[in-house]
């Protein structure tokens, strides 16, 4: 691996493990939530301390590490999407999860190189659980490589999904597609709640499929690199290739990407 991106990966990990640290003294200590939102009169997209404090301890990091460096974090941390050089931050991915106690929930962090997703890393402070991905090197858990799931029928697979905070047409979407993927005798739906650690179970073969008819790059950043590089396929939810705007996902190993396609684009929200 070219020196400077061993450089990049070991800031990406030694930034997730820090941000991991910040999100599990407060997993401990506990922490007020706000509203970050208001959708329909009933707040859903929450946030709290953890969050910020978490955001800030990983650009610290990395912005000592390359100054020059853009970042940009979701809590309100706008990077140049043009530049060069741009890491893509989620401080805690799955606050829901973290705020109700259930210990699903990860740091995320991605380097563009020129608009490419180069390192991909993600990391779940409580199980120890890391993915990691540079582009063209493949994808690892904990060190040791993963690949996706080798199912060509959907019969055969579990299929991961999430749904956006929007409780109206967006969710009856989600839902009719979920219907449709059971009529196709899956094993089984999964909604982990967090989509950066969704990405990594299609990557090591857990998911045949994931999809989301909404994410912010942050979301799906670090986990897009970690898909392909373990062999799997994504992309929106209609086929399109991702870009660092917000989208709808499908992520799938490649011999179930066609039909879920087929499935995922068929529900699509306007
Ligand atoms: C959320 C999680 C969740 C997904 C939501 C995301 P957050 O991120 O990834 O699984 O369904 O769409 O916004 O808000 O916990 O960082
Ligand atoms: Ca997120
Ligand atoms: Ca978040």
């Amino acid at each position: 691996m070219p020196s400077d991106l061993v450089s990049i990966l070991r800031t990406a990990k030694s930034a997730a493990y820090s941000g991991g640290h910040v999100l599990h003294r407060y997993w401990h200590e506990g922490v007020e939530l706000r509203d970050k939102s208001d959708i329909g009169g009933k707040s859903y997209d929450l946030v709290s301390d953890a969050d910020l404090e978490s955001q800030s301890v990983i650009a610290n990091l990395i912005t000592e590490k390359f100054p020059d460096h853009e970042l940009m974090g979701e809590e309100d941390l706008v990077g140049d999407t043009g530049a060069e050089h741009l890491w893509v931050i989620d401080p805690l991915d799955g606050t829901n999860n973290f705020l109700h106690h259930v210990p699903h929930f990860a740091v995320s962090i991605a380097y563009y190189r020129d608009g490419i997703p180069t390192v991909g890393v993600v990391h779940n402070p409580i199980s120890g659980d890391t993915y990691a991905a540079v582009r063209g090197e493949g994808a690892s858990h904990n060190g040791d490589p993963i690949g996706t799931s080798a199912a060509t029928e959907l019969s055969t697979a579990l299929i991961g999904c999430g749904f956006y905070y929007d409780r109206g047409a967006m969710m009856r979407s989600t839902l009719a597609a979920i219907e449709d993927f059971f009529g196709h005798h899956i094993h089984g739906i999964r909604r982990f709640g967090t989509a950066a650690l969704d990405l990594c179970a299609v990557a090591n073969g857990m998911f045949g499929a994931f999809f989301e008819y909404k994410l912010s790059p942050w979301d799906f950043a670090a986990g897009q690199l970690i898909v392909t590089e373990a062999g799997g396929k994504i992309s929106d939810a209609q086929g399109n290739p991702l870009g660092l705007e917000p989208s709808s996902v499908l992520a799938s190993c490649p011999g179930l990407y066609d039909a879920a396609l087929a499935i995922t684009s068929k529900h699509h929200p306007a």
